[in-house]
């Protein structure tokens, strides 16, 4: 049922590719007590779990946005683990038609998670499915066609609905006011992401010491997803490299060759900011333009590239487009100009 679409081979991107399922499900925590940051999140869904336990009534519906590769899904799997009920996964593009929702919400049992993942990629006549099942647990189906069409109410077992989007902002008010618990998934920081990495070299059963640890993650953009894929090929280069220890060297070599820099940044990542700069002079340039002189969707670029390149202070948006900041410029090695020609200090670091 769940569809992933495998587009790039950026092992930096933050979405699931091939060759992570496997590896991924093993390393996935399965509590929220194995589950290490977001904070916030967790500890106000604790009391939301607690509660609804305690009632012995469903969770309220759950709501999920933030970046790719936070932990969406596998915090999801968590919540149902921790309910003690069935999980059903699917996307927003994969229920194509009102039948399929129907079919997935009427083999729900009762306080099941149903998890909906780029919940605002659901078409219209999906969504308006949803709207009666989550609110009153009930579903109008059609029997049969033209004149002799009937309606029929159908009753369904109360269920939490989890939804994970990368923006909410794209989702249409009545279904986000459906939500009951709207929870924001925030970037990891490099402390996090090394203890991540920690816990999975030891379920790989791989040595790692702490300066390797850190040094993987600091350079996976704040995205456990991120840290995961880059440890396993840490392990390639260790094995053949080396003596399969991860020690700060190996993880510094294997890093390098895979043209990860020292911030987590790739290839494509320097180019869209080489192109903002050289081509368009530091911007602001319209988010089409850029888009179209990098060869990448704009989709692509508001969600994959610029929240990283955002959250270090390489990029801001502004009403008239991107603009790479001095701290940008610095990176690349080239002298900063302000946007507009402005001349900017290159002595304020
Ligand atoms: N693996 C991936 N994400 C994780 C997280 N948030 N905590 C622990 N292990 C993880």
């Amino acid at each position: 049922m769940y569809e992933e679409n495998f587009t790039s081979e950026r092992l930096t991107q933050a979405e699931y590719s091939e060759d992570d399922t496997g590896i991924e499900l093993s390393l996935r925590p399965r509590s929220l007590a194995e589950y290490i940051g977001q904070d916030k999140a967790k500890s106000n869904l604790k009391v939301y779990i607690d509660a609804a336990r305690a009632r012995g009534e469903m969770l309220d519906h759950v709501l999920l946005y933030g970046p790719p590769g936070l932990g969406k899904t596998t915090l999801s799997t968590i919540v149902a683990n921790e309910m003690g009920v069935n999980i059903r996964v699917t996307s927003g593009p994969a229920i194509e038609r009102p039948g399929d929702l129907v079919s997935l919400l009427s083999n729900l049992q009762e306080n099941d998670v149903l998890f909906i993942d780029e919940i605002h990629r659901m078409s219209r006549t999906v969504e308006e499915v949803l709207y009666p099942a989550m609110e009153d647990f009930e579903i109008d189906i059609i029997i049969g066609k033209g004149p002799s069409a009937r309606s029929l109410r159908m009753q369904l077992p109360k269920f939490t609905l989890i939804g994970a989007t990368t923006r909410a902002g794209q989702l249409s008010t009545p279904l986000r006011d459906r939500f009951g618990v709207l929870l924001k998934l925030e970037m990891y920081t490099p402390e996090e992401l090394c203890i991540i990495v920690k816990r999975s070299a030891q379920i790989l059963d791989l040595p790692i010491d702490e300066e390797g640890a850190r040094e993987i993650a600091s350079r996976s953009r704040g995205t456990p997803r991120i840290a995961n894929r880059i440890l396993k090929r840490v392990r390639d280069f260790a094995q053949v490299k080396g003596d399969g220890r991860i020690d700060r060297k190996i993880a510094d070599y294997a890093l390098n060759a895979l043209e990860i820099d020292q911030l987590g940044l790739d290839n494509t990542d320097r180019r869209m900011l080489s192109i903002m700069i050289k081509q368009f002079d530091g911007g602001p340039v319209g988010l089409e333009t850029l888009a179209a002189t990098l060869g990448e969707e704009s989709i692509t670029i508001e969600d994959v590239y610029e929240p990283y390149l955002m959250q270090i202070g390489f990029l801001h948006r502004t009403p008239r487009g991107r603009c790479a900041t001095p701290a940008a410029y610095r990176h690349l090695g080239l002298e900063a100009r302000g946007n507009g020609g402005e001349q900017v200090s290159m002595l304020d670091n």
